[in-house]
């Protein structure tokens, strides 16, 4: 195995022949987050994390959540007006609009393992291939090793701004069909539709439960489509095909390409210009790409204040765990991190 390590969170490794990239999601650990000035009505939004799921029927996971919400806030009418997001693939956990008094009751109620206050998170962009010697041109590389043959039906789920899909990185000729153990899909919108996905980018979804519209930038498009640029960006950087002869203006003309340029993208819209990334989308755009079938996650964003490393590698034991593994892993880590209820 090698591995190589970039600050902001770039993480590389090979195992078992398959080569896996994982950007990493820099979180704040030492900021206690501050409850006591806002009142005791006003609602904010929390994330209820539960650990392991307790079911394999994804419904049922979801029943337990609006159960536990249930009863605390009364009536099922509450809890649907309540919850925003329920987490049910990767593990069991919510986002729910809840008082401080509601959110200290459910910490405290048996199986809950961490209660916090959602947190907003910006997009960043970390530091070239180059750095990790994964040029597409090094015949020794990481890349050519192991068979990894450039990442061939790798699927890199993207979580940023979304995607530009007319872009030449993201053509789809000779690519065969998607692989068959994908499970995502294309979700459809305003500027963006069926045929904006294909066999490069394989599936789209996009998230703004949480997000109040008059918060949301007048250029804003409900859709998987990229309005901001970042995520186009980074999903290029993941998994862009190689395109020669591009320049920006005719500036620093060259090639662009992914660091594993044949993987195909699943691509998750979760970050808004002016809303940034907030936890709670986050999470549910990983719950849904450990559903998908995505076999690794690229995430370029970070915290506001204190920037230190949440979602460390783990070793993969097999492509499904990874995500689930890590975030699990990480969670429980940050539980104990972090002084929270
Ligand atoms: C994709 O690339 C192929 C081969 O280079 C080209 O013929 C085709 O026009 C491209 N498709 C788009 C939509 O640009
Ligand atoms: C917010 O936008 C969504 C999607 O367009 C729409 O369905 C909803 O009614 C809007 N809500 C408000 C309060 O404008
Ligand atoms: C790139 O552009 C140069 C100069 O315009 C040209 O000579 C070369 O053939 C081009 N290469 C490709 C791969 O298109």
């Amino acid at each position: 195995m090698a591995m190589a390590q970039a600050h902001g969170g770039l993480h590389a490794f090979i195992n078992g022949g398959v080569v896996v990239f994982l950007l990493l999601l820099a979180l704040p650990l030492q900021t206690s987050y501050v409850i006591g000035h806002q009142s005791q009505y006003s609602k904010k939004l929390y994330i209820v994390y539960l650990g392991e799921r307790q079911h394999e029927d994804a419904d049922l996971v979801t029943a337990s959540h609006h159960e536990i919400l249930t009863s605390i806030l009364g009536s099922k009418d509450e809890t649907l007006k309540s919850i925003v997001y329920s987490y049910r693939h990767g593990f069991s956990g919510f986002s729910a609009r809840l008082t401080q008094s509601q959110a200290r009751e459910i910490a405290g109620l048996p199986g809950v393992l961490r209660v916090a206050e959602n947190q907003i998170y910006k997009t960043h962009t970390t530091r070239s291939w180059d750095f990790l010697q994964l040029g597409y041109d090094n015949k020794n590389g990481l890349l050519t090793e192991a068979n990894s043959n450039y990442g061939e039906d790798i699927i890199i789920g993207v979580i940023d701004t979304g995607i530009t899909p007319e872009s030449a990185s993201f053509n789809d000729s000779g690519y065969g069909p998607p692989p068959s153990r994908w499970k995502g899909i294309c979700q459809v919108g305003p500027s963006f539709g069926a045929n904006s996905c294909n066999r490069k980018i394989i599936g789209a979804r996009w998230y703004a439960d949480d997000i109040d519209n008059s918060t949301l930038a007048p250029t804003e498009i409900l859709s998987p489509r990229d309005t901001d640029g970042h995520g186009t960006h980074t999903a290029s950087t993941a998994g862009g095909n190689i395109v020669h002869n591009v320049s920006f203006g005719g500036i620093a003309a060259g090639t662009a390409r992914g660091g594993a340029p044949r993987a195909r993208l699943a691509i998750y819209k979760a970050c808004w210009s002016e809303a940034g990334c907030s936890e709670a989308r986050l999470l549910k755009a990983m719950d849904d790409a450990v559903h998908d079938g995505v076999d690794v996650l690229s995430l370029s964003i970070g915290g506001p204040i204190e920037i230190q490393a949440l979602f460390t590698w783990s070793p993969m034991a097999s492509r499904l765990c990874m995500p689930l593994g890590t975030m699990d892993q990480s969670l429980r880590r940050w539980r104990t991190h972090r002084r929270g209820y």
